[in-house]
Protein backbone atom coordinates (compact mmCIF):
# COMPACT_ATOMS: atom_id res chain seq x y z
CA UNK A 1 0.00 0.00 0.00
CA UNK A 2 1.32 3.15 -1.12
CA UNK A 3 0.00 6.08 1.55
CA UNK A 4 -0.26 9.72 0.75
CA UNK A 5 -0.67 11.78 3.77
CA UNK A 6 -2.58 15.54 2.86
CA UNK A 7 -2.82 18.22 5.26
CA UNK A 8 -6.53 19.36 4.54
CA UNK A 9 -9.52 17.41 2.79
CA UNK A 10 -9.14 19.91 -0.35
CA UNK A 11 -5.69 19.11 -0.78
CA UNK A 12 -6.22 15.36 -0.54
CA UNK A 13 -9.29 15.32 -3.12
CA UNK A 14 -6.82 17.41 -5.28
CA UNK A 15 -4.10 14.50 -5.19
CA UNK A 16 -6.97 12.12 -6.32
CA UNK A 17 -8.03 14.04 -8.79
CA UNK A 18 -4.64 14.57 -10.28
CA UNK A 19 -4.35 11.27 -10.13
CA UNK A 20 -7.05 9.80 -12.12
CA UNK A 21 -6.30 12.81 -14.74
CA UNK A 22 -2.56 11.22 -15.21
CA UNK A 23 -4.43 7.74 -15.53
CA UNK A 24 -6.97 9.45 -18.81
CA UNK A 25 -3.67 11.74 -20.14
CA UNK A 26 -1.52 8.35 -20.36
CA UNK A 27 -4.89 6.17 -21.44
CA UNK A 28 -8.10 8.62 -22.55
CA UNK A 29 -10.26 5.09 -22.79
CA UNK A 30 -9.50 3.89 -19.52
CA UNK A 31 -11.92 2.20 -17.49
CA UNK A 32 -12.61 3.92 -14.52
CA UNK A 33 -14.26 2.45 -11.39
CA UNK A 34 -15.93 5.08 -9.96
CA UNK A 35 -17.97 6.08 -6.07
CA UNK A 36 -19.99 8.48 -4.82
CA UNK A 37 -20.48 9.95 -1.22
CA UNK A 38 -19.50 13.19 0.56
CA UNK A 39 -16.09 12.70 -0.03
CA UNK A 40 -16.09 12.52 -3.70
CA UNK A 41 -17.76 15.58 -4.38
CA UNK A 42 -14.64 17.87 -4.26
CA UNK A 43 -12.29 15.13 -6.43
CA UNK A 44 -15.41 15.11 -9.43
CA UNK A 45 -15.56 19.03 -9.15
CA UNK A 46 -11.59 19.51 -9.57
CA UNK A 47 -11.87 16.52 -12.53
CA UNK A 48 -14.43 18.37 -14.12
CA UNK A 49 -12.57 21.87 -14.08
CA UNK A 50 -9.63 20.17 -15.32
CA UNK A 51 -11.83 19.00 -18.17
CA UNK A 52 -13.24 22.51 -18.67
CA UNK A 53 -9.96 23.97 -18.83
CA UNK A 54 -9.00 21.36 -21.57
CA UNK A 55 -6.42 19.77 -19.50
CA UNK A 56 -8.00 16.34 -19.66
CA UNK A 57 -10.52 14.83 -22.00
CA UNK A 58 -13.05 12.54 -20.05
CA UNK A 59 -15.08 11.88 -23.23
CA UNK A 60 -13.64 8.38 -24.05
CA UNK A 61 -13.36 6.82 -21.28
CA UNK A 62 -15.85 4.45 -19.18
CA UNK A 63 -17.06 4.56 -16.18
CA UNK A 64 -18.22 1.73 -13.74
CA UNK A 65 -19.84 2.51 -10.65
CA UNK A 66 -19.22 0.71 -7.30
CA UNK A 67 -22.93 0.47 -5.88
CA UNK A 68 -26.94 1.28 -6.51
CA UNK A 69 -29.31 0.79 -3.69
CA UNK A 70 -31.91 -1.48 -4.34
CA UNK A 71 -35.35 -0.36 -5.59
CA UNK A 72 -34.32 3.35 -6.60
CA UNK A 73 -34.86 4.04 -9.97
CA UNK A 74 -32.29 5.94 -12.00
CA UNK A 75 -34.35 9.22 -12.28
CA UNK A 76 -34.52 8.98 -7.65
CA UNK A 77 -33.01 12.47 -6.56
CA UNK A 78 -31.21 9.69 -3.69
CA UNK A 79 -29.81 7.14 -6.74
CA UNK A 80 -26.08 7.31 -7.58
CA UNK A 81 -27.64 7.77 -10.93
CA UNK A 82 -28.51 10.86 -10.03
CA UNK A 83 -24.86 11.57 -8.00
CA UNK A 84 -22.92 10.88 -10.64
CA UNK A 85 -25.17 12.92 -13.60
CA UNK A 86 -24.74 15.83 -11.36
CA UNK A 87 -21.27 15.48 -9.90
CA UNK A 88 -20.14 14.53 -13.27
CA UNK A 89 -21.97 13.93 -16.53
CA UNK A 90 -23.94 17.02 -16.34
CA UNK A 91 -21.21 19.66 -15.55
CA UNK A 92 -18.34 17.88 -17.69
CA UNK A 93 -21.02 17.97 -20.36
CA UNK A 94 -20.61 13.93 -20.54
CA UNK A 95 -23.30 11.30 -22.24
CA UNK A 96 -24.25 9.50 -18.72
CA UNK A 97 -24.38 6.38 -20.85
CA UNK A 98 -20.96 6.32 -20.67
CA UNK A 99 -21.45 5.94 -16.80
CA UNK A 100 -22.62 2.25 -16.00
CA UNK A 101 -24.26 1.87 -12.50
CA UNK A 102 -25.97 -1.15 -11.84
CA UNK A 103 -29.87 -0.81 -12.22
CA UNK A 104 -31.18 -0.42 -8.62
CA UNK A 105 -34.95 -0.79 -10.20
CA UNK A 106 -34.03 -4.25 -11.90
CA UNK A 107 -37.03 -5.96 -11.14
CA UNK A 108 -34.20 -9.41 -10.48
CA UNK A 109 -31.62 -7.35 -8.59
CA UNK A 110 -29.51 -10.94 -7.78
CA UNK A 111 -29.29 -11.48 -12.04
CA UNK A 112 -28.66 -7.50 -12.20
CA UNK A 113 -25.58 -7.95 -10.21
CA UNK A 114 -24.14 -10.87 -12.02
CA UNK A 115 -25.04 -8.90 -15.69
CA UNK A 116 -22.90 -6.10 -14.08
CA UNK A 117 -19.81 -8.28 -13.43
CA UNK A 118 -19.73 -9.53 -16.89
CA UNK A 119 -20.16 -6.30 -18.20
CA UNK A 120 -16.84 -4.77 -16.29
CA UNK A 121 -15.20 -8.31 -17.31
CA UNK A 122 -16.72 -7.38 -20.33
CA UNK A 123 -14.87 -4.05 -20.88
CA UNK A 124 -11.95 -5.51 -20.28
CA UNK A 125 -11.46 -4.65 -16.90
CA UNK A 126 -11.06 -1.59 -14.19
CA UNK A 127 -8.05 0.16 -14.69
CA UNK A 128 -8.53 2.68 -11.83
CA UNK A 129 -10.80 1.96 -8.99
CA UNK A 130 -11.69 4.99 -7.05
CA UNK A 131 -13.10 3.94 -3.22
CA UNK A 132 -14.40 5.76 -0.50
CA UNK A 133 -13.84 4.58 3.20
CA UNK A 134 -17.25 3.61 5.69
CA UNK A 135 -16.38 4.73 9.26
CA UNK A 136 -17.43 1.17 9.55
CA UNK A 137 -14.29 -0.21 7.25
CA UNK A 138 -16.70 -1.09 4.28
CA UNK A 139 -15.60 -0.45 0.64
CA UNK A 140 -18.30 0.36 -2.15
CA UNK A 141 -21.26 -1.58 -0.30
CA UNK A 142 -19.18 -4.34 1.73
CA UNK A 143 -20.52 -4.40 5.31
CA UNK A 144 -18.36 -5.65 8.14
CA UNK A 145 -18.09 -9.56 7.55
CA UNK A 146 -18.49 -9.61 3.84
CA UNK A 147 -16.72 -12.30 2.37
CA UNK A 148 -13.10 -10.93 1.09
CA UNK A 149 -13.80 -13.13 -2.33
CA UNK A 150 -17.24 -11.56 -3.23
CA UNK A 151 -18.29 -11.20 -6.68
CA UNK A 152 -21.14 -7.68 -7.49
CA UNK A 153 -23.97 -9.05 -5.29
CA UNK A 154 -26.74 -7.45 -2.97
CA UNK A 155 -25.75 -6.58 0.16
CA UNK A 156 -28.11 -5.71 3.10
CA UNK A 157 -26.95 -2.42 4.64
CA UNK A 158 -26.28 -2.01 8.61
CA UNK A 159 -27.65 0.39 10.89
CA UNK A 160 -24.51 2.41 10.69
CA UNK A 161 -24.32 3.03 7.04
CA UNK A 162 -27.99 3.80 7.00
CA UNK A 163 -27.53 6.29 9.86
CA UNK A 164 -24.85 8.01 7.96
CA UNK A 165 -26.56 7.99 4.44
CA UNK A 166 -29.84 9.71 6.11
CA UNK A 167 -28.32 12.92 6.08
CA UNK A 168 -28.63 12.87 2.02
CA UNK A 169 -32.49 11.28 2.23
CA UNK A 170 -35.57 14.18 3.21
CA UNK A 171 -37.00 13.92 6.35
CA UNK A 172 -39.73 10.79 6.59
CA UNK A 173 -37.91 9.46 3.33
CA UNK A 174 -36.59 6.03 4.23
CA UNK A 175 -32.87 4.80 3.31
CA UNK A 176 -33.12 1.67 1.35
CA UNK A 177 -31.94 -1.62 2.97
CA UNK A 178 -30.07 -3.45 -0.27
CA UNK A 179 -27.56 -2.26 -1.87
CA UNK A 180 -25.72 -3.61 -5.49
CA UNK A 181 -22.76 -3.13 -4.97
CA UNK A 182 -19.30 -4.60 -6.38
CA UNK A 183 -17.69 -7.44 -4.60
CA UNK A 184 -14.11 -7.47 -2.85
CA UNK A 185 -12.54 -9.56 -5.30
CA UNK A 186 -14.46 -7.40 -7.92
CA UNK A 187 -12.71 -4.79 -6.27
CA UNK A 188 -8.89 -6.40 -6.12
CA UNK A 189 -9.32 -7.20 -9.65
CA UNK A 190 -8.94 -3.52 -10.36
CA UNK A 191 -5.87 -3.09 -11.99
CA UNK A 192 -5.01 0.17 -9.57
CA UNK A 193 -7.00 0.98 -6.54
CA UNK A 194 -7.56 4.38 -4.94
CA UNK A 195 -9.00 5.01 -1.59
CA UNK A 196 -9.28 8.67 -0.65
CA UNK A 197 -10.34 8.96 3.14
CA UNK A 198 -10.79 11.84 5.03
CA UNK A 199 -11.82 14.00 8.67
CA UNK A 200 -11.25 12.35 11.82
CA UNK A 201 -14.48 10.11 12.05
CA UNK A 202 -13.17 8.25 9.42
CA UNK A 203 -9.41 8.00 11.73
CA UNK A 204 -10.37 4.05 13.47
CA UNK A 205 -11.00 2.43 10.16
CA UNK A 206 -7.99 3.83 8.60
CA UNK A 207 -6.03 2.24 10.98
CA UNK A 208 -7.92 -0.77 10.67
CA UNK A 209 -7.39 -1.09 6.83
CA UNK A 210 -3.88 -0.30 6.75
CA UNK A 211 -2.28 -1.56 10.24
CA UNK A 212 -5.07 -3.94 11.18
CA UNK A 213 -4.90 -8.04 10.21
CA UNK A 214 -6.75 -8.39 6.84
CA UNK A 215 -10.18 -9.62 8.04
CA UNK A 216 -13.83 -9.32 6.85
CA UNK A 217 -14.42 -7.24 10.52
CA UNK A 218 -12.48 -4.52 8.13
CA UNK A 219 -13.28 -5.40 4.60
CA UNK A 220 -11.14 -2.38 3.33
CA UNK A 221 -8.48 -4.38 4.85
CA UNK A 222 -8.36 -6.38 1.97
CA UNK A 223 -6.69 -3.56 0.07
CA UNK A 224 -3.53 -4.97 2.27
CA UNK A 225 -3.64 -7.66 -0.63
CA UNK A 226 -3.77 -5.85 -3.52
CA UNK A 227 -0.51 -5.44 -5.61
CA UNK A 228 -1.10 -1.63 -6.47
CA UNK A 229 -3.18 0.22 -3.79
CA UNK A 230 -2.87 3.94 -3.33
CA UNK A 231 -4.86 5.72 0.46
CA UNK A 232 -4.57 9.26 -0.22
CA UNK A 233 -5.61 10.53 3.39
CA UNK A 234 -5.90 14.42 4.80
CA UNK A 235 -4.21 14.54 8.19
CA UNK A 236 -7.63 14.12 10.57
CA UNK A 237 -8.01 10.40 9.08
CA UNK A 238 -4.32 9.78 9.31
CA UNK A 239 -4.54 10.71 12.86
CA UNK A 240 -4.82 6.82 14.27
CA UNK A 241 -1.69 5.15 12.32
CA UNK A 242 1.04 4.36 14.32
C1 LIG B 1 -20.19 5.04 -2.38
C2 LIG B 1 -19.56 3.94 -1.64
C3 LIG B 1 -19.28 4.05 -0.17
C4 LIG B 1 -18.72 5.41 0.26
C5 LIG B 1 -18.50 5.43 1.77
C6 LIG B 1 -18.00 6.79 2.26
O1 LIG B 1 -20.31 4.70 -3.77
O2 LIG B 1 -19.31 2.94 -2.21
O3 LIG B 1 -18.38 3.04 0.19
O4 LIG B 1 -17.52 5.67 -0.42
O5 LIG B 1 -19.70 5.11 2.43
O6 LIG B 1 -19.03 7.73 2.07
P1 LIG B 1 -18.77 9.28 2.38
O7 LIG B 1 -17.77 9.77 1.41
O8 LIG B 1 -20.13 9.94 2.19
O9 LIG B 1 -18.28 9.35 3.80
Amino acid sequence: MKILILPDPDAAAARVADIIARTLVARPEAVLGLATGGTMEPVYARLVAQARSGQVALDRMTGFNLDEYVGLPPRHPQSYHAFMRAHLAAPAGLDPARLNLPRGDAPDAAAEAARYEAAIAASGGIDLQLLGLGANGHIGFNEPSSSLASPTRVKTLNHATRAANARFFGPGEEVPRHAITMGIATILRARHALLLATGAHKAQAVAAMVEGPVSARCPASALQMHPAATIVLDAAAAAKLE
